[in-house]
């Protein structure tokens, strides 16, 4: 398994982050034509420090038009490279970055309009990782590459001469791929030291939903969801993970077994009942990221020669205290439509790049949707009409209150900003940082074909 290369902000020089075209070897000996950042594909994994200013230049070497958006961070709307910030070819985007928030696993990848699912699909797309005073004072593993593993999880299909294959809208439920690749490649391997070691999941799919454990059932420690660290770990043996959700965990290989990252069915009733939840009424048989699908992702062997973490992990991790809501915090609401059922599973499918959308209407770049007060608490509900989906906010992390009418469980109960909506879920959430009409942030389903097909929508904060 392919390790991204670190890039650091250490003194005042910038980061720079060239994309373009290259070859890369998806499939062992099989050249592929790709895009990336820095390199053919994928990009190096950019560190930062909460309190930094850090100056970035996006470099376009592409032949079309790409905005870059940094998925996770809150920064103001100027700078979170949303689609109104696009790159001409040959042009570039130079900002500084001020880095402002508790340590977590975020990532970049494009977002432009219309355009984001096969940009990303084709290549563009890496890690970004911060570091606060609690992450470097914590115990926990943290030896990038040996004991604290950056991993990708995407899906692709590649034709008889070995070419990516994409189309866009050909599914409703969004583009999956025949095959599961880890940091880039099929059938990945990587030895592990025989201690703690801390995997930083992405689920950098376009379409495709994991539920994630090891081949022997071994329990592991979820400690972190996207916007940082869970208040303790909490000890599971499977998690589900949609598009542009991260979750951190920490697996014990201290007794030198070796182990299996795979995707597949649930192994427990519980399990399979969340995921058939949203019984009744208007699902069906449809389900977008087919977690029935099995993939061995990942074989990891122990190497004791490798430096090991070999303490526990702290009972505390992080001090989130959830807010109390109040009754005069606004409320939205949102609603997640698709083309209806009938429609989709009729014989004639002529219909299908119809729009998608939220509250009844398709992304528009000339409207804003919604406008919210700056530094004010309010509650977000949102439902689904139609399928299940991933639903995103730019510029914030927030807190679940309840999904599918449940309150949060301990394991999602930290600061996300990526929530799965079958049918429906709530949160609190605050924005700290303001975006104008000219540079607003936005909400979405993180199926990037439904976002590419207009599932999405615009807000500023004031
Ligand atoms: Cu990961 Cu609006 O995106
Ligand atoms: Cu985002
Ligand atoms: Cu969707």
């Amino acid at each position: 398994m392919p390790i991204p290369e670190l890039m650091e902000s250490e003194s005042d020089a910038p980061l720079e982050l060239t994309m373009g075209a290259g070859e890369w070897e998806i499939l062992p000996g099989v050249r592929t034509s790709t895009i990336g950042f820095n390199g053919p594909y994928l990009g190096p994994t950019v560190r930062l420090r909460d309190g930094q200013n850090v100056p970035i230049i996006y470099r376009n070497n592409l032949s079309e038009a790409v905005a870059v958006h940094g998925h996770g961070l809150h920064v103001p709307g100027e700078l979170d490279g949303g689609p109104q910030r696009e790159i001409e070819p040959g042009g570039s985007w130079c900002l500084e970055l001020p880095v402002r928030q508790q340590a977590c696993t975020s990532w970049f990848h494009p977002h432009t309009h219309g355009r984001t699912g096969p940009q990303v699909y084709h290549g563009l797309a890496a890690f970004i990782i911060i570091d606060d005073e609690n992450s470097t004072s914590l115990p926990l593993p943290n030896t990038y590459g040996v004991d604290d593993l950056p991993i990708v999880v995407q899906d692709r299909t590649l034709d008889g001469q070995g070419r990516l294959v994409y189309s866009g809208d050909d599914a409703e439920d969004g583009f999956m791929g025949d095959r599961v690749t880890v940091n880039g490649i099929t059938d990945a391997t990587r030895a592990v030291p025989a201690g703690l070691v801390r995997f930083r999941l992405l689920n950098g799919s376009n379409a495709r939903y994991y539920r994630f454990r090891f081949s022997d059932n071994r329990v592991f420690q979820k400690i972190a969801t996207e916007g940082g660290f869970l208040n303790e770990p909490v000890p599971i043996r499977e998690i589900v993970m949609l598009p542009g959700e991260r979750n951190e965990i920490v697996v014990d290989f201290f007794d030198g077994q070796p182990a299996m990252l795979v995707s597949g069915p649930s192994l427990s009733g519980a399990a399979g009942s969340r995921r058939n939840g949203n019984r009744g009424r208007r699902r069906n048989d449809w389900e977008p990221g087919r977690l029935t699908d099995a993939f061995e992702l990942l074989e990891l062997t122990v190497d004791p020669t490798l430096p090991a973490f070999r303490g526990r992990l702290p009972r505390q991790l992080n001090s989130i205290s959830r807010p109390v809501p109040q009754s005069d915090w606004p409320v939205r609401r949102f609603e997640m439509f698709m083309p209806d059922n009938d429609r989709r599973r009729g014989a004639q499918r002529t219909n299908v790049s119809m729009a998608m959308g939220i509250n009844g209407r398709a992304m528009d770049m000339q409207v804003i949707n919604e406008r919210v007060t700056r530094h004010q608490w309010e509650r977000w509900a949102v439902r689904s009409l139609d399928g299940n989906h991933p639903f995103h906010v730019h510029g914030c992390s927030f807190l679940l209150l309840s999904q599918e009418g449940r309150p949060v469980s301990d394991e999602d109960a930290g600061w996300k900003d990526t929530v799965r909506v079958d049918d429906r879920a709530e949160f609190l959430v605050r924005f700290e940082h303001p975006a104008t009409d000219s540079f607003p942030y936005m909400y979405h389903c993180h199926i990037l074909e439904h976002e590419d097909r207009g599932m999405m929508g615009q807000f500023t904060v004031t």
